[in-house]
């Protein structure tokens, strides 16, 4: 496994398990521990996805010590603003049974978010967490959140797949030294991309699968990849991709796939901002 070392020296592992859209807890419990098994050391989850509560049962239930693990959580819109951030981490902590994240984050851009940056400052220097940072932050508010506080954020995870490859937004990331991480690596296998003909040329060269192509593709990039499956080969697989280089030529030909458009929706609509400001999309 490899890891990225964070701007405040943490070593956060590349690749990750994410447990969105997995409402039944249950299987959100059984995917997390058989992700542990297979080598995952990054669990991924979020107040808004509901099942904090099963990836805490997980890792209790897991027999690999909890230093050893990287949680991150992140809080939803509603939560935003210095006193509500900070009960929202205590709930957080209480569902999970967790003493401490190792990464906090920001979910959205929108409502009071320098409060909450104020309040994730506050518990990051307290010791609370290891690691603070935000999601879906396009570049100029990444810039303008570092530029008017104290601490820079560790980490930024937005979406970037081969579809939006985001070359001109690792730049600002490299400039102010935050780590990307990838969601939705394979764009939740929207516009084919699990039967892209390049793609799979490129795996079948390998002996490697699409999926761990994209992985492999990402993390070569210095990117922190979040992968998610309930399937148990899938998530095997997914993890599996450290004994392969892709060459620089299949890096380049993998960059023609850009079409720098989101395979979901601009954070930057107006309509969108509303149905998140009114709850209307989760997640
Ligand atoms: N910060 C944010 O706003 C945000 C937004 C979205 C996601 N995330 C995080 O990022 C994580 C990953 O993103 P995501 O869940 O949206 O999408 P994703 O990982 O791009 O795609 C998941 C989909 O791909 C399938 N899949 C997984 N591995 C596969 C493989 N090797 N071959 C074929 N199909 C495969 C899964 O099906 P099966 O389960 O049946 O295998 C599932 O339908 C999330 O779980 C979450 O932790 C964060």
């Amino acid at each position: 496994m490899q890891y990225a070392t964070l701007n405040n020296g943490v070593k956060m592992p590349l690749n990750g398990y994410g447990v969105f859209q997995i409402p039944d807890l249950q299987e959100a419990e059984e995917s997390v521990l058989t992700a542990i098994k297979a080598g995952y050391r990054l669990i991924d989850t979020a107040a808004v996805y509901m099942n904090e509560a099963a990836v805490g049962n997980a890792i209790k239930k897991s027999d690999v010590p909890r230093e050893e693990l990287f949680i991150t959580s992140k809080f939803w819109v509603n939560d935003t603003g210095y006193k509500a951030t900070k009960a929202a981490y205590e709930r957080t902590l209480e569902r999970m049974q967790l003493d401490y994240l190792d990464l906090y984050l920001i979910h959205q851009p929108y409502g009071d978010v320098y409060g909450s940056w104020r309040a994730l400052q506050e518990l990051y220097k307290e010791g609370e967490i290891r690691a603070i940072g935000v999601s879906n932050f396009h570049s100029d508010r990444l810039v303008d959140l570092a530029m008017h506080n104290e601490i820079t954020p560790h980490v930024n995870q937005i979406e970037v797949n081969p579809f939006l490859q985001r070359e001109e937004s690792l730049k600002v990331h490299q400039e102010y030294d935050v780590t990307v991480q990838a969601w939705a690596p394979f764009a939740q296998g929207k516009n084919g991309l699990f039967t892209n003909e390049l793609l799979a040329e490129i795996a079948k060269k390998y002996n490697k699968s699409v999926g761990q192509v994209v992985l492999r593709w990402l993390t070569q990039r210095g990117i922190s990849a979040l992968a998610k499956s309930v399937n148990e080969d899938r998530i095997a697989q997914n993890f599996d991709i450290w004994d392969f280089e892709l060459s620089a030529d299949d890096m380049s030909a993998i960059a023609t796939l850009d079409t720098d458009t989101s395979s979901f929706f601009s954070h930057r609509d107006p309509e969108i901002v509303k149905k998140f400001g009114s709850n209307k999309i989760q997640g």
